[in-house]
């Protein structure tokens, strides 16, 4: 498949890096073409790897992750434009984390709403699927480096044929069936974007990032 990735940090190489691995064709998309990252990002893999500017990523990408600052998502999607993303699943992996008064950040919107509820308003053609967004990057492609994989990843969105794709890819990525927890609509993001702030002092606590969280019923 056709994916674009935007976003040029270290969640974008590490997810177009996986995708390339699994066979797909992957666009890392960016403010501008040429950005150092992505070049550097495309040296390093085969013909399946490319990149551009966000708009000709989404325009290539038959499904596209969100992998941009979630402080600037709503306007890196802006310019990816909403007719190059209509339709297509959008996989949004993003935090919207205001480092503008140090640390720890604060989120920028919660409680009544969330940035995968952002962007699913202001896109109502795509189709958001959040998820991934409550790990480090290393964790979401190989969720076995811990715990033998027996932890959570959570998943929620609006469209129901859309999340079903996203958990298929998911279990690409190496998460178990099991681990998979649907959270609903995409009301769900707001719960999965609350854990950052009890993620990031734990990092502390812990001081590690390879941890992550496990859901135990009876
Ligand atoms: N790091 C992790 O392990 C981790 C884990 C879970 C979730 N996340 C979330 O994943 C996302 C990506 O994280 P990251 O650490 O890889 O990278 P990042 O530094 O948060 O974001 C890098 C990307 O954001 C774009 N960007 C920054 N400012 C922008 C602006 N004003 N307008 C448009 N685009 C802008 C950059 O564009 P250019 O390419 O043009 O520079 C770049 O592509 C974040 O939302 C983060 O909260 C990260």
């Amino acid at each position: 498949m056709k994916i674009a990735v935007l976003g040029t940090g270290m969640v974008g190489s590490t997810i177009g890096t996986k995708l390339i691995e699994l066979g797909h064709e992957v666009k890392m998309g960016s403010r501008t073409a040429g950005n150092e990252k992505a070049k550097t990002w495309v040296s390093k893999h085969s013909s399946k790897a490319s990149q551009g500017t966000f708009e000709e990523a989404a325009r290539f990408g038959e499904m596209v992750f969100n992998c941009t600052h979630g402080m600037a998502s709503i306007e890196a999607l802006r310019s990816a434009g909403s007719a190059n993303l209509k339709g297509k699943i959008l996989i949004d992996i993003a935090n919207a984390l205001d480092f503008s008064k140090g640390m720890p950040p604060a989120l920028a919107v919660s409680n009544t709403t969330s940035l995968g509820e952002e962007i699913q308003k202001t896109f109502p053609d795509v189709k958001v699927v959040k998820t991934l967004n409550t790990m480090n990057c290393t964790l979401m492609v190989n969720p076995g480096s811990i715990a033998g994989g027996d932890h959570n990843v959570f998943v929620c969105g609006n469209d129901e044929g859309a999340k079903n794709q996203v958990k298929e890819m998911l279990k690409q990525f190496g998460w178990k069936t099991a681990s998979i927890m649907d959270i609903g609509d995409i009301t769900g993001s707001r719960g999965a974007e609350m854990i950052l702030p009890i993620w990031v002092r734990l990092m502390g606590t812990l001081g590690s990032p390879a941890f992550n969280f496990k859901i135990v019923k009876n």
